[in-house]
């Protein structure tokens, strides 16, 4: 068995986060130039060691040291039960990831399907990218509970997504290339902390909570349009929108609503908290001529390393 090397990319959540896990529809982009890579190696003398490396979480120990429901794990379990492997040979995995963890740009799901399809390759096992997504999706429910299943797909599949659970996937259809910039507030969040924030919420109070929800799918459904027509000025709007929406649900932050306040009063088309919130990214969409500034902006006042990113 040769070295072996493998990426998945990064993510981001254009409309519909949290309402998606109540089974609203969302839209969500891969973000190609942040990525996670895996890398194989075979350990030729110690034939029963696997030997897991992933310095950005501090870790490096043997599998047989790691608890079974971890989500590495999860994945080198299922991806031999895919492979109906009896035993593993000795090997050494190294994982890197160019993502921010606990940011929303879907660090955990990338790490695991860079991860699933590095062990696939490895073993030359034939895979689809929903057999990659479904195996994601298990270590996706280690880190978060109760996930959509948005990120797994959205990077198993490296496509813009327009995702609803329970249906099949639909592709996005983008007309326009479309500019955006990601900002990271630099405040960590807990996915699993602010999901059972809102269902907290939604259980203490369905009457409030529904409508929320029932209106961020509507923006989601709206959304998918204006991205065919190629309408930057009206998906920058229901961006606002569905921020506000964000905000009434409780998981917005006064840092995340100053940056949105920053980029509308700087020429952006629209902005909101991307992910979970409770900290993490927030995006912008902007016209080509706008994004310098932009940049700049938030350059200067202290938010480090926005991506610029173009979806089409
Ligand atoms: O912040 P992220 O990238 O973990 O996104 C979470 C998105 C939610 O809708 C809040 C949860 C989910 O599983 O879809």
């Amino acid at each position: 068995m040769a070295q072996i090397i493998q990426k998945a990319p990064g993510k981001i959540i254009l409309f519909g986060e949290h309402a998606v896990v109540y089974g609203k529809p969302a839209i969500a982009v891969p973000i190609m130039q942040c990525y996670t890579t895996v890398t194989i190696q075979p350990l030729i003398h110690e034939h029963n060691i696997v030997q897991i490396q992933a310095p950005d979480i501090g870790l490096n120990c043997p599998l047989s040291d790691l608890d079974p429901e971890h989500p590495f794990a999860i994945i080198i379990s299922l991806v031999a039960m895919l492979g109906s492997l009896q035993h593993l040979p000795g090997m050494q995995i190294h994982i890197h990831s160019m993502l921010p963890v606990a940011a929303g740009l879907g660090s955990g799901a990338s790490v695991s399907v860079a991860l699933a399809k590095a062990l696939c390759s490895f073993f030359s096992i034939p895979f689809t990218n929903q057999d990659i997504s479904d195996i994601a999706f298990e270590a996706e429910k280690r880190y978060h509970g109760t996930p959509s299943g948005i990120d797994n797909t959205v990077i198993a599949f490296e496509r813009g997504i327009f995702f609803q659970r329970e249906k099949p996937v639909e592709w996005l259809n983008i007309a326009q290339p479309t500019h955006l910039l990601i900002v990271n507030s630099g405040q960590e969040k807990s996915t699993k902390g602010m999901v059972e924030r809102v269902r907290e919420r939604f259980n203490q109070s369905p009457q409030l909570i529904q409508p929320i929800l029932d209106q961020i799918g509507e923006i989601a459904v709206q959304a998918r349009s204006y991205l065919k027509l190629g309408n930057a000025p009206l998906l920058g709007s229901l961006m606002v929108r569905n921020h506000r929406l964000l905000q009434e649900l409780g998981v917005s932050t006064r840092g995340l609503d100053r940056m949105v306040e920053l980029a509308m009063e700087n020429g952006a088309l629209g902005a909101k908290l991307s992910g979970a919130g409770g900290g993490g990214n927030m995006i912008i969409l902007m016209d080509p001529a706008t994004a310098p500034r932009l940049n700049q902006i938030f350059t200067q006042t202290g938010y480090n390393n926005p991506i610029q990113t173009t979806i089409q």
